[in-house]
């Protein structure tokens, strides 16, 4: 059994208030909803505010970050590191989102060695792979998966994936309200989790697969009864504590 997991990625979005309160808030709505991970990701320069937030309201809200460097410290301007992550409690290291992919060039490769890194210091990556529209209108979705899978695959052996966190997000749906079906999601999904199986079943059976665009409370259960789709990532109805939690409570009733 895969115990579901939903991210909130708040992007370029908050300030110190803003990350207090939507803290605050969401450890409210979230109080009585059991058999559910939820974490969030606000911008690095929040995480200490929030690591101290989720521990004054003692809050099982798991603290995540939204990218991370390669490398531990040294002279990399403007990087963080795993270890300045790890130091402000964030556990769930987004990597490979869509928006890193295009704004910072971002590649498969520089994706699985983040990943690599990551397991090392004994954090969670929380990889985001997916197609874009032409691609998808191409008929290439899974294709397009399975060679971002397979740039770690090839790397570092299946056993990379263990203990790891897949967020299928079909760039074409993100931010944009164009929510992939349920029943497209799902077969895309098992499509991920057969490609890993090709390599380890026990692995493919046990990780968890996000879907991630456009999902809003009005959606999600539609997607939590797929049985491939663990979970969601979350970009812009995490930004609201009702919004979530309401998707969070429909992951509860879905999947337990
Ligand atoms: P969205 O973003 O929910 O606003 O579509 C999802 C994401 O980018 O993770």
């Amino acid at each position: 059994m895969r115990r579901p997991l939903i991210m909130g990625n708040w992007k370029l979005n908050g300030n110190k208030a803003v990350v207090t309160s939507l803290l605050k808030d969401l450890d409210a709505q979230l109080v009585g909803i059991e058999g559910v991970d939820v974490a969030v990701a606000p911008p690095v320069m929040y995480l200490d505010i929030a690591e101290k937030q989720i521990n004054e309201l003692q809050s099982k809200i798991i603290l995540g970050a939204q990218n991370v460097d390669i490398n531990l410290s040294g002279a990399f301007t403007g990087d963080i590191s795993p270890e300045m992550l790890k130091d402000f409690g964030a556990t769930h290291i987004i990597i490979g989102h869509s928006e890193r992919r295009e704004y910072h060039q971002e590649s498969d490769d520089s994706v699985a060695k983040k990943l690599a890194v990551l397991k090392e210091q004994g954090l969670t990556p929380v990889i985001c792979i997916g197609e874009s529209e032409a691609q998808n209108e191409a008929g290439e979705t899974l294709t397009v998966c399975a060679r971002q899978l397979d740039a770690i695959i090839n790397a570092q052996g299946v056993e990379a994936f263990d203990g790891v966190i897949i967020a299928y997000e079909p760039i074409w749906a993100i931010g944009t309200g164009k929510a992939a079906t349920p029943d497209d999601a799902q077969r895309i999904h098992a499509g991920i989790r057969s490609h890993i199986a090709q390599k380890s079943d026990t692995i493919a059976k046990k990780i968890i697969i996000q879907y991630g665009g456009s999902v809003k409370p009005e959606n999600a259960a539609t997607y939590f009864m797929q049985p491939d789709i663990d979970g969601a990532l979350v970009g812009g109805a995490s930004l609201n504590a009702t919004d979530f939690a309401s998707i969070v409570q429909a992951a509860a009733k879905m999947k337990n």
